[in-house]
């Protein structure tokens, strides 16, 4: 372990020369095109790549290049990629058409790929026979050798192109550029030993790995120091976080420990898996304000016989019985899922056994997905998909439904008080939009000194999924 810590220690020390070595590099480039690089990172996917995006500007903006939004403005752009669902892919090849075209009018555009989609062999033989215009190939585990992966593309002026299967190492202490100076997402986790049979994650993301405490309670009070006052513990499955580290420490000990941290009054969490959820979290969360009142805890389908062929290893009985103990220790508490519609066999009843779960429990909101068939995973191998028109009129039906629950549950709020953490500017003017612990928005009379604090705002209406509020101090 501690040979390890050592090892993660000076691979970061090796990358941040890489850094300091392609900065002299970019400066001498500007120098001879007579004008500043520029850097463009698009991000595909969930939470965990918009943390890993957050590193690789961190590491670019260290390197001497300017950060851009457009794409066009850039002299490179890296794109992190996901491939949770077939649609995650045609966007990147779409947008790989785009600047194959950006690159006939600027030849010297420099274009990355990195992410989840890198890790599967098909998706690199492709990029590598008919995309010409990617210089750069990397994976999610040597996310950490960006830098010296771009110093090499930067000097050898050829493709590079590195894939791992896996690794032991841990290395975050690189730069990273916050998209909100307020509020910071924390990898605790990495890689998931789940194998839900629908699910490409754990062939991606590789097997599950705990981060030492030491090193997150650090980080955080790194954070803290900076002015961060809201934290989000990231990983795939949270709840299992610690299982394999040899100092025994569970994620509820870990929660207790994180809202510790001086100068973090806001600690929310990302993703749990109901199997692995315990009593003694539900049990942490309640007795302890800073954990923020919402659980996103992806149910996937309300039939048992599906749940079942999924590898979930819960039962609809144990979800409703899990919900039921969550509300009974934090009767208001936010609860937040996913479902997938049309996962191999499912049948009209089993769908509709969806429909109730979610009538039952009434989400505050959930997120619906049509199943798509990921090659390589148990499910793309099993007998009776369903068609496409009866999927698409599941998913529709599933949308009303979450809808109509999502806004009567939501309003359960209306006239009270509730601390906001304003994170921005809203599209309308003299307006302000931030989120109440139990991760609902509110837009509140306000201007862009409010951002990142947080005001006591009493909720006046609901509209649907969010309220308008009015300031009380
Ligand atoms: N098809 C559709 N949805 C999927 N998800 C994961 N894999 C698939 C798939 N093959 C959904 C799950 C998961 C969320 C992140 O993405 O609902 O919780
Ligand atoms: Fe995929 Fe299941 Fe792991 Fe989530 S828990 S990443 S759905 S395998």
């Amino acid at each position: 372990m501690e040979e390890l810590r050592a090892k993660n220690r000076e691979e970061e020390i090796r990358q941040n020369d890489y850094i300091k070595m392609t900065a002299e590099k970019v400066r001498r480039i500007a120098d001879l095109r007579g004008h500043a690089l520029k850097a463009c990172v698009v991000t595909f996917g969930c939470q965990m790549n918009a943390r890993d995006s957050e590193k690789l500007k961190g590491i670019l903006a260290e390197s001497g290049f300017l950060m851009t939004e457009e794409e066009q403005d850039a002299d490179l752009v890296i794109c992190n990629t996901c491939t949770v669902r077939e649609n995650a892919d045609q966007h990147v090849y779409g947008r790989l058409g785009r600047l194959t075209g950006l690159k006939k009018k600027k030849p010297d555009l420099i274009v990355g790929l990195c992410g989840c989609m890198m890790q599967e062999d098909h998706v690199v033989r492709k990029i590598r026979k008919s995309y010409p215009v990617v210089d750069l190939i990397f994976g999610t585990h040597n996310l950490y050798t960006f830098p010296e992966l771009l110093y090499r593309r930067l000097t050898e002026g050829k493709r590079v192109v590195e894939l791992w299967d896996g690794t032991d190492m841990i290395v975050e202490n690189l730069p990273v550029r916050r998209k909100y100076s307020f509020k910071s997402g924390v990898n605790i986790m990495f890689g998931c030993d789940n194998f839900c049979s629908y699910c490409i994650v754990p062939y991606v993301r590789g097997r599950e790995r705990s981060r030492n405490p030491a090193d997150i309670l650090d980080e955080i009070g790194r954070l803290a120091g900076d002015g961060v006052k809201e934290i989000m513990l990231l990983g795939q499955n949270v709840n299992s976080y610690g299982k394999k580290l040899d100092g025994a420490i569970t994620f509820s000990e870990l929660l207790t420990k994180v809202c510790g941290v001086p100068g973090i009054e806001r600690v929310r969490f990302m993703t749990s898996h109901p199997k692995d959820l315990s009593d003694d979290l539900i049990r942490v969360i309640a007795e302890n304000e800073k954990i923020c009142r919402h659980i996103h805890l992806p149910v996937q389908s309300g039939s048992s016989r599906i749940l079942k062929n999924m590898n979930r290893h819960y039962t609809r009985e144990e979800y409703l019985g899990l919900v039921d103990r969550i509300r009974e220790a934090v009767p208001d508490i936010s609860l937040t899922t996913d479902i997938i519609v049309g996962f191999p066999g499912e049948t009209e009843e089993d769908f509709l056994d969806t429909m109730s779960l979610v009538e039952k429990v009434g989400f505050d909101s959930a997120f619906t997905f049509i199943y798509s068939r990921r090659t390589g995973t148990p499910a793309a191998r099993m007998e009776d998909q369903i068609p496409d028109d009866v999927v698409h009129s599941r998913f529709d039906r599933l949308l009303d439904l979450v809808k109509q629950t999502g806004e009567e549950r939501s309003s359960r709020f209306t006239g009270q008080m509730k601390d906001v953490l304003v994170e921005d500017v809203n599209r309308e003017p003299g307006y302000v939009s931030g989120r109440i612990s139990e991760n609902i928005t509110v837009h509140l009379p306000g201007d862009e000194s409010d951002i990142g604090k947080i005001i006591p705002v009493r909720l006046e209406s609901c509209r649907g999924f969010y309220y308008f509020g009015t300031r009380q101090s």
